[in-house]
């Protein structure tokens, strides 16, 4: 008999039942001194130890994931930038958020871009796409394939399919306007994922005509369920890891979450084989044409990257310019006498290029999309070795974790002024309107910019075009706010932004 067999009987604990028990407890005790270490490194030890925050965002990421997950994370990261008196906030053991205006041409640059921040963009699940590719040669190589798509010229030849779909929608809108007032937000999301599946997918996935009498789709519920599950991921490595080699069907008993954007993934997959069999023939561009040479697999990654990418990013920017333009009677007038001068004939959309010269549409455009910006959050990248990046005096050591966002920029009153928080499309009128486009980041800036900068705002104009010249809207009696939760792009919570509609006379 060993001594921990005479000892355990002598208690009357049978010897296995007393040996599981002793592991349990050691691993326990482990756990809590590995714990006790980190958090003493993390505080006192760690390279950015100087820099301020609060303590739970120093010693682990959980404080971080929550803020994201709750979609406010910006507000809170401005609170305890003033609470702190800094424009370097950590927030998270190697995560500095940070606010000094002048870095973010230093950060998100056009020749040296501080590289992306593997797993935050790994947690969208697209590896290697032109959006979450982290090495720069094969970005580049894969950019060079689709800039053609989206230049000026690209988006000139998708104006006819950005017509077409914004007559369907009117005759909808005209359909349902008399008995109930319209969400113009999920209107203009329908619209937008009709456009965007069209040009990434290869086949529209019709989703004006989907519903007759409401302005609602899966593919709407699936935008909302799987954007948070792109922050489950993003927090979570162990997840992304299995969700990348397991079958789907277990990857959903993991996140249920997850069914969403796997179900969409399965969507493109069948429509880029539509398309395969259709001998990729369609009047108008399509990514699938510029990606001949890559895997399919690779082609239904890089659809889905452009539809989450493109889609709702567009819709909230639209929602946010109506509510600005609707809650302004002046504003408004203003926009609709222009547009009246420069489209007599009612229900007829003019070009793309010509309404590019109404001045007055033209500024509500840009300052909706500098209000708007529909990826507020910080954009995470990693400080490369080299020369200094230094945030108020202090030197940031490579490898750590920076990011700046759109949210710090818009509402800097260095940049704009007073009124940086104000809907004022003349801040975009006159000559002097061009020095403020350095500021405008809604599309960040450098090697990493936007890629569908053109498509957003033709989309844009000529939705605003068309329903202000040809409706009459405005905001129902006791309208509220609408409630945008940011989850990497921005999404308006129910019930959107409901709008009187009448047709004008
Ligand atoms: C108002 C609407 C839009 C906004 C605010 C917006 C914003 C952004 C931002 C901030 C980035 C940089 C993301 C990062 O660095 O992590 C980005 C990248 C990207 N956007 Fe947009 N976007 C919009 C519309 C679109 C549209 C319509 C498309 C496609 C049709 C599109 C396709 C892309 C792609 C492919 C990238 C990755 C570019 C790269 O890394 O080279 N976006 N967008």
């Amino acid at each position: 008999m060993t001594n921990q067999d005479s000892f355990s009987s002598l208690w009357g604990i049978p010897s296995v039942q007393f040996s599981a028990t002793a592991a349990t407890l050691a691993l326990l005790v482990l756990v809590m001194i590995t714990q006790l270490a980190l958090r003493i490194y993390r505080l006192y030890m760690h390279p950015l130890k100087s820099f301020k925050g609060l303590t739970e965002a120093c010693i682990s990421e959980d404080w971080l994931y929550k803020v994201t997950k709750d979609g406010t994370a910006e507000e809170q990261f401005e609170a305890l930038h003033q609470k702190f008196n800094t424009k370097a906030l950590r927030i998270g053991p190697n995560e500095l958020h940070i606010t000094d205006i002048e870095l973010y041409k230093v950060i998100y640059n056009q020749s040296k871009p501080f590289l992306k921040h593997a797993p935050f963009y790994d947690g969208f699940n697209t590896p290697h796409t032109v959006f979450a590719e982290l090495d720069p040669h094969l970005h580049k190589e894969r950019r060079r394939m689709l800039n053609p798509l989206f230049s000026k010229v690209g988006v000139y030849k998708l104006e006819p399919l950005i017509h077409e779909k914004i007559y369907t929608l009117s005759s909808k809108i005209n359909r349902l306007c008399g008995s109930k007032n319209i969400d113009i937000y999920n209107a203009v999301r329908l619209l937008t994922t009709d456009i965007i599946t069209e040009f990434a997918f290869a086949k529209s996935a019709n989703l004006i005509e989907e519903k007759t009498d409401e302005m609602d789709s899966w593919f709407l519920d699936a935008f909302d369920v799987g954007s948070q599950s792109v922050v489950d991921l993003q927090y979570n490595t162990i997840l992304q890891k299995l969700v990348a080699v397991l079958p789907v069907w277990i990857s959903e008993l993991f996140n249920p979450r997850l069914a969403s954007i796997l179900n969409l993934q399965k969507y493109a997959g069948e429509c880029m084989r539509h398309w395969q069999m259709s001998s990729g023939s369609s009047s108008h561009p399509v990514i699938f044409d510029s990606l001949k040479s890559i895997s399919d697999e690779a082609k239904v990654s890089e659809a889905m990257d452009i539809l989450i990418a493109g889609a709702d990013t567009t819709a909230s920017t639209l929602a946010t310019g109506f509510y600005h333009i609707l809650s302004d009677q002046r504003l408004k007038e203003r926009l609709v006498r222009a547009l009246d001068v420069a489209m007599p004939e009612p229900g007829k959309l003019v070009s793309l290029q010509s309404l590019e010269k109404v001045e007055y549409l033209t500024a509500c455009v840009k300052e909706s999309i500098r209000v708007g910006m529909a990826v507020p959050g910080r954009l995470p990248r990693v400080v490369p070795n080299g020369d200094p990046f230094i945030v108020e005096g202090q030197v940031v050591p490579p490898g750590t974790i920076v990011g700046m966002s759109a949210y710090t920029m818009h509402n800097s009153v260095e940049a704009w002024g007073s009124d940086a928080r104000k809907f004022n499309p003349d801040r975009w009128i006159g000559p002097e309107s061009k020095d403020q486009e350095k500021w405008m980041c809604t599309f960040s800036k450098g090697a990493r910019m936007c890629l569908g900068q053109n498509v957003a705002p033709a989309e844009i104009t000529l939705v605003f075009a068309y329903l202000f010249r040809n409706f009459e809207l405005s905001l129902p009696e006791g309208h509220m706010t609408p409630k945008g939760l940011d989850r990497f792009t921005l999404q308006y919570e129910m019930p959107g932004l409901p709008v009187v509609f009448k047709a004008r006379q």
